[in-house]
């Protein structure tokens, strides 16, 4: 756990004097991700710098795991913790494996255990072992470099990481890779991590928690759910964009709002005229036509008028498969792009576990929003 007391900066004296932090107040959880946010000079390079001592506090008290930073060993601080700085920062002249294995080598680790810590991290960071471990840090790109960054600050398994845009220099396509990836890592061992970004996207992914800076000051910290649907005012709201009903939906699983017993499904051996009848008198738009478990498709009132099968072959298949665990955005966008406002949901044996409505998702979109306005006017009477 980190935690941040009253944390001021200043750098400088007298008149040329710049305050880069001021009475900056919150608590990292152990395990947890947290994001700072923020424009550039908002000061969240120096609260990293600050949280491993390579900068001094000017006020306040910054302690880990109870531990006062200002009064711990500032070599074992920085030891214990993983540092990626936004300049990368490798050794020229060293290999990426020697860059990797700085802190372990310090910590004095065998050499097969080295070894096979850097050929993990390297596949970790979606680097080939065989073909980078040997290599120097001028033969790769900005973006395989700031991997290999990445790679360093996780060598000796620290419990805290800092890091500080890690992944900025890294095209989108690789990004968005390694991010999941790094999730995944995250998910398995709970590190607890401080992650500087200024990308809004990232910080929705990425964050148990975000906090955002202006100035030098902490104005929210939240979850980014709540981020999104509760802009503390106009400064948070501007931030995080007026997109943020379709960003607060790729945080939502359709598990959340599904329907596990729908009263519109038919079974597969309905005759049309049966399954018409019954889809008039419900006023239904939509059946799901199932069979032993499983949704064959479906059927809507204009398929069924003067036909005499039954509905097993006249349901027309879903386009997509859905599942509980899929964000409520990619659900939104196959509606948008089938113009379908039902869709069936499967479970992982592939078997009938329910619907998810276009109605559902706007209704709990509405449900998050709802009272925001008078919030933001609250906060900053016009
Ligand atoms: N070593 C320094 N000396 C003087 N001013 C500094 C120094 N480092 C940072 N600053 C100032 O502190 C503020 C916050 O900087 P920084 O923490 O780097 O912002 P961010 O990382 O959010 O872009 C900026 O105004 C910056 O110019
Ligand atoms: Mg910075």
């Amino acid at each position: 756990m980190i935690t941040y007391e009253d944390v001021t900066k200043i750098f400088g004296g007298g008149p040329d004097a710049v305050t880069a932090l001021k009475d900056v107040s919150f608590e990292i959880e152990k395990g947890n991700l947290v994001i700072f946010l923020g424009p550039s000079g908002c000061g969240k390079t120096t609260l990293l710098r600050l949280t491993n001592r390579l900068l001094t506090l000017t006020r306040g008290s910054i302690t880990v795991n109870g531990q006062d930073v200002m009064s711990a060993d500032p070599v074992k601080l920085r030891q214990s913790m993983g540092y990626a700085i936004q300049q990368i920062g490798l050794f020229p002249n060293k290999t990426i494996a020697d860059n990797i294995s700085t802190v372990p080598r310090l910590l004095g680790w065998d050499k097969k255990r080295i070894q096979e810590r850097v050929d993990e991290l390297l596949s970790m960071v979606q680097l080939e072992p065989s073909a980078f471990r040997d290599r120097f840090p001028a033969e790769l790109s900005g973006g395989q470099q700031q991997r290999i960054g990445v790679a360093r600050c996780l060598a000796a398994d620290p419990e805290i990481l800092l890091m500080d845009e890690p992944f900025g220099a890294i095209d989108p396509i690789n990004r968005e890779e390694i991010q999941n990836e790094f999730l995944r890592l995250q998910r398995k061992l709970k590190k607890t991590i401080a992650f500087v970004t200024h990308d809004i996207h990232e910080a929705i992914k990425m964050g148990d928690k975000i906090a955002i800076f202006q100035d030098g000051k902490l104005v929210q910290y939240d979850e980014p759910e709540t981020m999104l649907a509760q802009p503390k005012n106009h400064y948070i709201a501007d931030f995080v964009g007026a997109d943020r009903a379709l960003k607060v939906l790729g945080l939502i699983h359709v598990e959340e709002v599904m329907d596990r017993n729908p009263p519109n499904v038919v079974k597969h051996d309905t005759m049309a005229g049966d399954a018409l009848k019954f889809l008039e008198e419900k006023s239904f738009r939509h059946l799901v036509v199932l069979k032993r478990g499983k949704a064959l498709g479906y059927v809507h009132p204009r398929q069924l008028k003067h036909e005499s099968a039954s509905v097993a072959d006249l349901a027309v298949p879903y386009p997509v498969k859905v599942d509980a665990d899929m964000a409520l955005k990619d659900v939104m966008s196959f509606m948008l792009m089938h113009d379908m406002r039902v869709l069936a949901v499967m479970d992982g044996d592939g078997n009938f576990a329910g619907t998810v409505t276009y109605d559902q998702i706007q209704k709990r979109i509405l449900e998050i929003y709802s009272g925001e306005d008078e919030k933001a006017t609250e906060e900053n009477p016009k």
